[in-house]
């Protein structure tokens, strides 16, 4: 029997979830999609699968035909969502970030731990990314010694007008803080942010450079750019005492034509992580299936929120920060 998939959110994310859902996922048949928006959501269903269009996420957690939800609807809905999954045992993946607060995490590892069921995963899709993999297996075979540095690059072509600055963190660069706990099986203990913004961007403090300390002592830098106008930019590098490890550069193809060698950027994340996206719901669908939880649990989604707002804080008082979280349940095993 295949999974039934419901949807919440039919923006950017939801209804590419919805057509990778339709056209990708062995094992999962999706059924329904809601957003408060109907006439979105009714034209998703007219391109995808869903064929049961809901008028709020809530109906769609209560449908009976829905065994599992996918939530790709605004950050500040995730945590009644996420709660409300809970409260009706089906699985659920939350598109990052798990809650805005680390109270509204908290609160969602309190209800999920009160199931005694693993059924919260959180939208990380890099630790799905082939870099991202090769490089932690990289890491694991011994062969480069321990880890020293890891340098980030995060830039996007243009943020939308009503990005802050506290986005380029919490939204932007909470991927490489997640990405980079589950490389480095390790947490961050403090942060400094600089700000170097251009002249261009107004109120916007972008871009931003990030330098965390963790427990073992690694240092990861991050420049988050957001408004870098010339493509979706993504890089990785681990410096570590016998070698190094970097992501390979995107895309796979160069050009050569007309006297010049030339390769282009993806548009945005989509493009980038396309294949991370789709193997993400695939394991997602698969752990449904075997129930054997996998990808970033709730957990990990309560320390990369309160990494990041670590982040911002620092941001603002122009200061080092401690990254304080709390101990990490028995309930979620060790760090993998
Ligand atoms: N993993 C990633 O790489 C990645 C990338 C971009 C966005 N995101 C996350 O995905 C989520 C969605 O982002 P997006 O870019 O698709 O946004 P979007 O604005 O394009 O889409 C959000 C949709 O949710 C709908 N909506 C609003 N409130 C709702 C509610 N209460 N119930 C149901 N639907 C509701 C909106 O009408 C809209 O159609 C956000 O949490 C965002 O942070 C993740």
């Amino acid at each position: 029997m295949d999974v039934g998939i419901g949807v919440i959110g039919a923006g950017v994310m939801g209804s590419d979830h919805a057509r990778t859902l339709t056209d990708f996922t062995k094992g999962a048949t999706l059924v329904a999609i809601s957003d408060v928006d109907p006439d979105r959501a009714a034209a998703v269903g007219t391109t995808t699968q869903a064929k049961r269009v809901h008028p709020n996420g809530l109906a769609l957690i209560e449908d009976p035909h829905v065994n599992a939800i996918l939530i790709a609807s605004p950050d500040s809905t995730h945590e009644e969502l996420v709660l409300a999954c809970l409260s009706a045992g089906k699985p659920v993946l939350c598109e990052k970030p798990l809650a805005p607060t680390t109270d509204g995490c908290l609160r969602i590892v309190a209800a999920e731990i009160a199931t005694g069921k693993r059924l919260v995963q959180v939208g990380f899709m890099r630790r799905f990314d082939s870099g991202y993999i090769a490089m932690r297996s990289a890491l694991r075979s011994g062969r480069f010694g321990v880890p020293l540095l890891m340098h980030c690059i995060h830039r996007n072509a243009i943020a939308p007008p009503w990005f802050d600055s506290g986005m380029l963190i919490s939204n932007s660069a909470v991927h490489e803080i997640d990405v980079a706990r589950w490389l480095l099986d390790d947490e961050f203990v403090s942060v400094t942010v600089f700000k170097c913004a251009a002249p261009s961007s107004g109120d916007l403090v972008d871009p931003q450079f990030i330098v965390l300390e963790s427990r073992q002592g690694v240092l990861v830098d991050i420049e988050v750019f957001v408004n870098a106008r010339y493509g979706y930019d993504v890089r990785a590098e681990l410096v570590c005492e016998a070698g190094t490890v970097t992501l390979a550069p995107q895309p796979a193809v160069r050009l050569r034509c007309s006297g010049q060698e030339t390769s282009g950027f993806a548009d945005d994340w989509r493009a980038h992580f396309g294949a991370a996206y789709k193997t993400q719901l695939k394991s997602w669908v698969d752990s449904i299936r075997s129930g054997v939880p996998f990808g970033a649990s709730a957990w990990d989604g309560y320390a990369a929120t309160a990494t990041a707002g670590a982040c911002i804080e620092a941001l603002r008082s122009s200061n080092t920060t401690a990254i304080q979280l709390q101990p990490r349940p028995e309930f979620y095993g060790p760090m993998r």
